[in-house]
């Protein structure tokens, strides 16, 4: 990479720290309707982050919360990146299980603890200030930057299909990149070339129209709660597998290609189980359990709720109970006949003396990159400098981010997954974190993407 970019990014280190906590003190959980003030003022940090080195940038207020678009275009003749990532958090309870409060951000055995801290702040952060070092170490960026930073990443990306819609004749790209994933592991930096889609619904089953004394009424009318059950417990056979009807017909099975490569990147099945603190794994029958979280549909219970969840006792027959479900797809299954299907099914299976109601949040579909595209090269070049490893595996993962399929339908581009995380730090969990040495690396391998891009042949 180049010298003086290097030299401005040992020097600025620290400050770049203190400046992603800034950024982590703000509690910006899009899920919670309490937050709104501090979505715009986790847009404004962004924004001014941008402006105060010469971007043209913009706050677009959405339908929900705003988007922050910032663009550099003074490098004519070299490629357009677009950078995408987002601000904003899961919430972040349960909140007595963080050793130091969620919005506190602390330092920690070489690592940053705080809501956000490998998800996404600081993995976007990486781009943000790459882009710093260039332009105030050099005064001027080997490529042309678009930055897309959304408030509405944790909830679906419901707005940011429209703005894309809206702008896309001005949003001529030649590829898109995203630090929002994960390393292979400690050391083990990798190209994401997969991600899992999703559906998120909810379903409420009701009975009486209020809680009822157990002993007075209970045996004379159907109880939502074991109504609910029931429908969960049909969901999957006992070896696993999604009972939905044609749940698996559009899957694209794995190559023997895809099953050797996965088998061959190495898995530590002992350390996975200690780590989760589980006896045993467990899913679907066939599969290996890097295939079963990369490239094979799920349908899991999120949350599940009915009845009194108090202390002691207390004899009711709750008047409703609610489910939480999410199912994860694969390439080739559409989001909405999945949702449909689903809906079908736990609706055949309700008890006819319950009432169903069914919702349905948010879906997006599985996203691959093609492996041989020419950008991976260069991202691996500049992840082998920063990292200082001779390999970049290419892997997959098992969680989504919707907008990159979209950057694929109606920007018609390829996007670079650079996953400067591990699945250890705890992301949508209690004490969440981010290693500041992998903070600093995906920096320095931003820096190094830019002119690997821009040396790239035309
Ligand atoms: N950063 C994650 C996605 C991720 C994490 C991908 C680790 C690969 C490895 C992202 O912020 C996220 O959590 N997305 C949600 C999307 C959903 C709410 C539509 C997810 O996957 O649950
Ligand atoms: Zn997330």
């Amino acid at each position: 990479m180049n010298d003086t970019v290097a030299q401005y990014l040992t020097q600025h280190a620290d400050r770049f720290v203190d400046e992603l906590k800034e950024f982590l003190r703000i509690p910006t959980v899009s899920a919670d309707p309490a937050c709104k003030p501090h979505m715009l003022r986790g847009a404004e940090f962004v924004y001014r982050q941008f402006s105060r080195l010469g971007f043209n940038a913009e706050i677009v207020p959405t339908a929900g919360h705003p988007i922050v678009y910032a663009e550099w275009l003074k490098a004519p003749g070299a490629p357009t990146v677009l950078v995408y990532g987002h601000y904003d958090v899961q919430p972040a309870d349960p909140l007595d299980l963080w050793t130091t409060p969620p919005f506190e951000p602390t330092l920690r055995d070489g690592c940053l603890y705080a809501r956000g801290a490998t998800d996404d702040k600081g993995q976007v952060f990486t781009h943000i200030k790459s882009a710093e070092a260039w332009l105030n170490a050099v005064g001027a960026l080997p490529v042309n930057l678009k930055y897309v930073i959304e408030g509405e990443e944790e909830v679906g990306s419901r707005n940011l299909e429209d703005f894309l819609e809206a702008r896309k004749k001005s949003f001529a790209c030649d590829v898109a990149v995203v630090s929002d994933t994960s390393q292979y592991g400690p050391n083990q930096p990798a190209i994401t070339y997969g991600l899992r889609g999703i559906v998120a619904v909810e379903m409420t089953l009701t009975g009486p129209k209020k809680d009822l004394h157990s002993g007075v009424f209970g045996g004379a009318v159907a109880n939502p709660a074991s109504g609910v059950a029931r429908l969960i417990a049909a969901l999957h056979d006992d070896q696993g597998r999604v009972q939905i009807p044609g749940f698996y017909d559009d899957v694209t099975p794995l190559t023997d290609a895809e099953r050797k490569q996965f088998a061959d990147l190495g898995f530590d099945e002992e350390a996975f189980k200690a780590e989760l603190g589980v006896t045993e794994v467990f899913g679907e029958v066939g599969y290996s359990t890097t295939e079963r979280r990369w490239a094979r549909p799920t349908c899991e219970v999120n949350g599940l709720f009915s009845g009194y969840t108090g202390v002691g006792p207390k004899t009711i027959v709750p008047s409703k109970a609610t489910v939480k479900i999410t199912c994860r797809l694969v390439p080739s299954q559409d989001p909405h006949k999945i949702v449909q299907s689903l809906e079908t099914f736990l609706k055949s299976k309700c008890p006819s003396s319950l009432t169903f109601e069914f919702t349905s949040y948010h879906g997006c579909p599985a996203f691959v990159l093609d492996p041989t595209s020419p950008y991976i090269e260069a991202a691996s070049q500049a992840i082998r400098e920063a990292w200082g490893v001779d390999t970049v595996r290419l892997i997959r993962e098992g969680g989504s981010i919707p907008v990159v399929q979209t950057f694929k339908d109606v920007l018609g581009l390829d996007t670079l997954l650079l996953g400067w995380g591990q699945n250890t730090d705890n992301l949508h969990s209690p004490n969440e974190h981010f290693s500041v040495t992998d903070f600093h690396r995906g920096i320095s391998a931003s820096a190094g993407l830019w002119q690997k891009l821009a040396e790239m042949p035309k």
